[in-house]
Protein backbone atom coordinates (compact mmCIF):
# COMPACT_ATOMS: atom_id res chain seq x y z
CA UNK A 1 0.00 0.00 0.00
CA UNK A 2 1.01 3.59 -1.32
CA UNK A 3 0.42 6.60 0.26
CA UNK A 4 0.51 9.44 -2.27
CA UNK A 5 0.25 13.04 -1.33
CA UNK A 6 0.48 15.53 -4.08
CA UNK A 7 1.09 19.19 -3.45
CA UNK A 8 -1.24 22.04 -4.49
CA UNK A 9 1.94 23.58 -5.75
CA UNK A 10 2.44 20.87 -8.46
CA UNK A 11 -1.23 20.07 -9.31
CA UNK A 12 -1.19 22.13 -12.59
CA UNK A 13 2.36 21.36 -13.31
CA UNK A 14 2.63 17.71 -13.11
CA UNK A 15 4.30 16.02 -16.26
CA UNK A 16 2.17 14.60 -19.13
CA UNK A 17 3.34 10.79 -17.92
CA UNK A 18 2.13 11.45 -14.02
CA UNK A 19 -1.11 9.90 -14.91
CA UNK A 20 -0.03 6.88 -16.71
CA UNK A 21 2.63 6.20 -14.60
CA UNK A 22 0.28 6.35 -11.97
CA UNK A 23 -2.31 3.88 -13.97
CA UNK A 24 1.10 1.49 -14.06
CA UNK A 25 1.37 2.09 -10.15
CA UNK A 26 -2.14 1.15 -8.96
CA UNK A 27 -2.63 -1.76 -11.00
CA UNK A 28 0.22 -3.34 -9.03
CA UNK A 29 -0.83 -1.84 -5.52
CA UNK A 30 -2.64 -0.39 -3.76
CA UNK A 31 -3.28 3.74 -4.01
CA UNK A 32 -4.51 6.08 -1.87
CA UNK A 33 -4.10 10.23 -2.28
CA UNK A 34 -3.78 13.06 -0.20
CA UNK A 35 -3.99 16.47 -1.88
CA UNK A 36 -3.07 19.58 -0.47
CA UNK A 37 -4.44 23.11 -2.17
CA UNK A 38 -3.31 26.30 0.17
CA UNK A 39 -3.37 28.42 -2.79
CA UNK A 40 -6.18 27.89 -4.74
CA UNK A 41 -7.81 28.77 -1.48
CA UNK A 42 -6.09 32.06 -1.12
CA UNK A 43 -7.42 32.96 -5.05
CA UNK A 44 -10.83 31.90 -3.75
CA UNK A 45 -10.50 33.99 -0.70
CA UNK A 46 -9.29 36.86 -2.33
CA UNK A 47 -12.27 36.59 -5.38
CA UNK A 48 -14.80 36.81 -2.62
CA UNK A 49 -13.32 39.74 -0.76
CA UNK A 50 -11.74 37.65 1.85
CA UNK A 51 -8.10 38.78 2.54
CA UNK A 52 -6.23 35.97 4.13
CA UNK A 53 -4.81 36.29 7.20
CA UNK A 54 -0.94 34.14 7.58
CA UNK A 55 0.71 33.75 11.21
CA UNK A 56 4.27 33.32 11.93
CA UNK A 57 4.64 30.80 14.88
CA UNK A 58 7.81 31.06 17.77
CA UNK A 59 9.75 28.56 15.68
CA UNK A 60 9.07 30.73 12.50
CA UNK A 61 6.81 28.68 10.72
CA UNK A 62 4.33 30.34 8.77
CA UNK A 63 0.78 29.35 8.08
CA UNK A 64 -2.84 30.68 7.16
CA UNK A 65 -4.74 31.53 10.16
CA UNK A 66 -8.39 30.04 9.80
CA UNK A 67 -10.63 32.11 10.60
CA UNK A 68 -15.02 30.64 10.55
CA UNK A 69 -15.65 32.08 7.21
CA UNK A 70 -12.15 31.31 6.04
CA UNK A 71 -12.80 27.36 7.10
CA UNK A 72 -16.07 27.60 5.03
CA UNK A 73 -13.86 28.57 1.93
CA UNK A 74 -11.26 26.34 2.83
CA UNK A 75 -14.27 23.40 3.04
CA UNK A 76 -15.39 24.57 -0.52
CA UNK A 77 -12.60 25.14 -2.28
CA UNK A 78 -10.45 21.90 -0.86
CA UNK A 79 -13.50 19.57 -1.11
CA UNK A 80 -15.05 20.74 -4.23
CA UNK A 81 -12.99 22.24 -6.52
CA UNK A 82 -9.62 20.65 -6.07
CA UNK A 83 -10.67 17.32 -5.11
CA UNK A 84 -12.64 17.00 -7.95
CA UNK A 85 -10.82 18.46 -10.70
CA UNK A 86 -8.33 15.67 -9.00
CA UNK A 87 -10.80 12.91 -9.18
CA UNK A 88 -11.02 13.96 -12.86
CA UNK A 89 -8.07 14.08 -13.75
CA UNK A 90 -7.82 9.96 -12.53
CA UNK A 91 -11.19 9.59 -14.29
CA UNK A 92 -9.72 10.85 -17.39
CA UNK A 93 -6.81 8.67 -17.57
CA UNK A 94 -8.91 5.42 -16.81
CA UNK A 95 -8.11 5.16 -12.97
CA UNK A 96 -11.30 4.68 -10.51
CA UNK A 97 -11.12 7.17 -8.35
CA UNK A 98 -13.52 8.48 -5.93
CA UNK A 99 -13.17 11.88 -4.01
CA UNK A 100 -14.01 11.76 0.05
CA UNK A 101 -13.00 14.16 2.46
CA UNK A 102 -12.04 14.09 6.29
CA UNK A 103 -15.16 14.14 7.14
CA UNK A 104 -16.69 11.29 5.01
CA UNK A 105 -17.39 8.35 7.12
CA UNK A 106 -15.22 10.96 9.95
CA UNK A 107 -12.13 9.90 8.42
CA UNK A 108 -9.67 12.15 9.93
CA UNK A 109 -10.79 13.57 13.66
CA UNK A 110 -8.72 16.54 14.73
CA UNK A 111 -8.10 18.63 18.03
CA UNK A 112 -8.93 22.26 17.14
CA UNK A 113 -6.12 24.41 18.60
CA UNK A 114 -8.16 26.58 21.12
CA UNK A 115 -4.97 28.91 21.48
CA UNK A 116 -2.33 29.95 18.99
CA UNK A 117 0.78 31.40 20.23
CA UNK A 118 2.22 33.63 17.65
CA UNK A 119 5.16 36.65 16.72
CA UNK A 120 3.53 40.27 16.39
CA UNK A 121 4.98 42.61 13.70
CA UNK A 122 7.24 43.73 16.27
CA UNK A 123 8.61 40.11 16.93
CA UNK A 124 6.38 39.89 20.23
CA UNK A 125 4.99 36.55 21.17
CA UNK A 126 1.20 36.95 21.34
CA UNK A 127 -1.45 34.59 22.08
CA UNK A 128 -4.50 34.75 20.07
CA UNK A 129 -7.67 32.13 19.43
CA UNK A 130 -6.28 29.22 17.61
CA UNK A 131 -9.26 29.83 15.06
CA UNK A 132 -10.24 26.49 12.75
CA UNK A 133 -6.89 24.95 12.21
CA UNK A 134 -6.45 21.37 13.92
CA UNK A 135 -3.92 18.75 14.23
CA UNK A 136 -4.58 15.09 13.74
CA UNK A 137 -5.70 12.86 16.53
CA UNK A 138 -6.89 9.86 14.88
CA UNK A 139 -7.81 8.24 11.69
CA UNK A 140 -10.35 6.38 10.82
CA UNK A 141 -9.61 4.29 7.91
CA UNK A 142 -12.98 2.04 7.35
CA UNK A 143 -14.16 3.99 4.40
CA UNK A 144 -11.14 4.24 2.74
CA UNK A 145 -10.69 0.34 3.34
CA UNK A 146 -13.90 -0.26 1.72
CA UNK A 147 -12.94 2.33 -1.64
CA UNK A 148 -9.67 -0.11 -2.02
CA UNK A 149 -11.47 -3.15 -1.75
CA UNK A 150 -13.67 -2.23 -4.36
CA UNK A 151 -10.56 -0.99 -7.09
CA UNK A 152 -11.39 2.67 -6.31
CA UNK A 153 -8.48 4.94 -5.84
CA UNK A 154 -9.32 7.63 -2.98
CA UNK A 155 -8.60 10.42 -3.41
CA UNK A 156 -8.55 12.74 0.72
CA UNK A 157 -8.89 16.19 0.88
CA UNK A 158 -7.50 17.73 4.08
CA UNK A 159 -10.86 18.62 6.12
CA UNK A 160 -11.16 17.35 9.87
CA UNK A 161 -13.99 16.86 12.18
CA UNK A 162 -13.33 18.17 15.39
CA UNK A 163 -14.69 17.28 18.40
CA UNK A 164 -17.51 19.73 18.38
CA UNK A 165 -18.13 18.60 14.94
CA UNK A 166 -16.67 21.37 12.96
CA UNK A 167 -14.78 21.59 9.88
CA UNK A 168 -11.19 22.01 10.61
CA UNK A 169 -8.33 23.09 8.22
CA UNK A 170 -5.53 19.84 8.77
CA UNK A 171 -2.19 20.36 6.67
CA UNK A 172 -2.06 17.84 3.71
CA UNK A 173 1.44 16.58 4.25
CA UNK A 174 0.90 15.97 7.91
CA UNK A 175 -3.17 14.02 6.88
CA UNK A 176 -1.05 12.14 4.26
CA UNK A 177 1.10 10.94 7.58
CA UNK A 178 -1.67 10.08 9.71
CA UNK A 179 -3.31 8.05 5.99
CA UNK A 180 -0.25 6.00 5.85
CA UNK A 181 0.16 5.24 9.48
CA UNK A 182 -3.12 4.16 10.05
CA UNK A 183 -3.76 1.97 6.66
CA UNK A 184 -0.31 0.44 8.07
CA UNK A 185 0.90 1.26 4.28
CA UNK A 186 4.64 0.59 3.40
CA UNK A 187 5.78 3.90 1.71
CA UNK A 188 4.32 7.76 1.80
CA UNK A 189 5.56 9.68 -0.85
CA UNK A 190 5.20 13.67 -1.00
CA UNK A 191 4.88 14.73 -5.11
CA UNK A 192 6.29 18.40 -4.89
CA UNK A 193 7.91 21.08 -7.17
CA UNK A 194 11.18 20.26 -6.05
CA UNK A 195 13.28 17.07 -6.26
CA UNK A 196 13.34 16.63 -2.73
CA UNK A 197 15.13 18.51 0.68
CA UNK A 198 18.19 20.66 -0.21
CA UNK A 199 20.30 21.40 2.45
CA UNK A 200 22.84 23.88 1.49
CA UNK A 201 22.34 24.13 -1.61
CA UNK A 202 22.93 19.99 -2.20
CA UNK A 203 19.51 17.47 -2.61
CA UNK A 204 19.93 14.84 0.46
CA UNK A 205 19.19 11.24 -1.42
CA UNK A 206 18.94 9.56 1.95
CA UNK A 207 18.76 10.33 5.84
CA UNK A 208 17.57 8.27 8.58
CA UNK A 209 14.42 9.38 10.85
CA UNK A 210 17.01 10.26 13.81
CA UNK A 211 19.14 12.79 11.36
CA UNK A 212 15.89 13.93 9.88
CA UNK A 213 14.97 15.09 13.51
CA UNK A 214 18.58 16.95 13.36
CA UNK A 215 18.10 18.69 10.48
CA UNK A 216 14.37 19.94 10.75
CA UNK A 217 15.12 23.60 12.23
CA UNK A 218 17.22 24.68 9.62
CA UNK A 219 14.45 23.59 6.71
CA UNK A 220 12.70 26.33 5.23
CA UNK A 221 8.74 27.11 5.10
CA UNK A 222 7.04 24.30 2.78
CA UNK A 223 9.59 21.17 2.98
CA UNK A 224 9.65 21.48 6.83
CA UNK A 225 6.29 20.32 6.87
CA UNK A 226 7.30 17.57 4.55
CA UNK A 227 9.92 16.34 6.64
CA UNK A 228 8.04 16.46 9.90
CA UNK A 229 5.36 14.23 8.15
CA UNK A 230 7.71 12.07 7.35
CA UNK A 231 9.07 11.71 10.55
CA UNK A 232 5.75 10.77 11.89
CA UNK A 233 4.81 8.63 9.19
CA UNK A 234 8.11 6.74 10.26
CA UNK A 235 7.17 7.15 14.01
CA UNK A 236 3.56 5.33 13.09
CA UNK A 237 5.21 2.02 11.45
CA UNK A 238 5.81 3.32 7.86
CA UNK A 239 8.62 2.04 6.06
CA UNK A 240 9.85 4.59 3.99
CA UNK A 241 9.30 8.21 3.44
CA UNK A 242 9.57 10.27 -0.51
CA UNK A 243 9.93 13.43 -1.17
CA UNK A 244 10.02 14.00 -5.02
CA UNK A 245 9.22 15.90 -7.83
CA UNK A 246 5.84 15.94 -9.69
CA UNK A 247 7.36 17.32 -12.69
CA UNK A 248 9.84 14.81 -14.19
CA UNK A 249 8.77 11.99 -16.03
CA UNK A 250 7.10 8.55 -14.33
CA UNK A 251 7.27 11.14 -10.70
CA UNK A 252 5.98 7.90 -9.27
CA UNK A 253 8.40 5.30 -10.46
CA UNK A 254 11.22 7.43 -9.95
CA UNK A 255 9.59 8.00 -6.27
CA UNK A 256 9.85 4.01 -6.24
CA UNK A 257 13.00 3.84 -7.63
CA UNK A 258 14.71 6.19 -5.37
CA UNK A 259 16.16 8.41 -8.18
CA UNK A 260 17.10 11.97 -7.93
CA UNK A 261 14.74 12.28 -4.56
CA UNK A 262 14.64 12.46 -1.24
CA UNK A 263 14.14 9.38 0.38
CA UNK A 264 13.60 9.24 4.90
CA UNK A 265 14.23 5.40 6.20
CA UNK A 266 13.87 4.22 9.83
CA UNK A 267 17.69 3.44 9.88
N1 LIG B 1 15.53 23.01 2.44
C1 LIG B 1 14.63 22.98 1.46
N2 LIG B 1 14.75 22.09 0.45
C2 LIG B 1 13.85 22.05 -0.55
N3 LIG B 1 12.77 22.87 -0.65
C3 LIG B 1 12.60 23.79 0.33
C4 LIG B 1 13.53 23.89 1.41
N4 LIG B 1 13.10 24.88 2.23
C5 LIG B 1 11.98 25.39 1.69
N5 LIG B 1 11.65 24.73 0.54
C6 LIG B 1 10.48 25.05 -0.28
O1 LIG B 1 9.47 24.09 -0.07
C7 LIG B 1 8.66 24.07 -1.25
C8 LIG B 1 7.74 22.87 -1.26
O2 LIG B 1 6.69 23.05 -0.33
P1 LIG B 1 5.28 23.68 -0.76
O3 LIG B 1 5.50 24.94 -1.52
O4 LIG B 1 4.45 23.73 0.46
O5 LIG B 1 4.76 22.60 -1.80
P2 LIG B 1 3.48 21.62 -1.75
O6 LIG B 1 2.37 22.38 -2.40
O7 LIG B 1 3.93 20.46 -2.58
O8 LIG B 1 3.21 21.28 -0.33
C9 LIG B 1 9.69 24.13 -2.36
O9 LIG B 1 9.15 24.61 -3.56
C10 LIG B 1 10.75 25.05 -1.77
O10 LIG B 1 10.55 26.38 -2.24
MG1 LIG C 1 2.87 22.64 1.29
Amino acid sequence: MIVIKIGGSVVDGLHQTTMADLKKISETSKVVIVHGGGKEVTITANKLGKTQGFVVSPGGVRSRYTDKETVEIYTMVMAGKLNKSIVRMLVRHGINAAGITGIDGGVLKADRKKKLVIMNDRGRKMVIDGGYTGKINSVDPSLITVLLEKEYVPVIAPVALSEEYDFLNVDGDRAAAYVAGALKASKVIFITNVSGLSLNDSLITHITLEEAKEVLPRIGFGMEKKVLAAIEALQMGVDEAVIASGQTEMPFSKAIAHDNCTVITQN
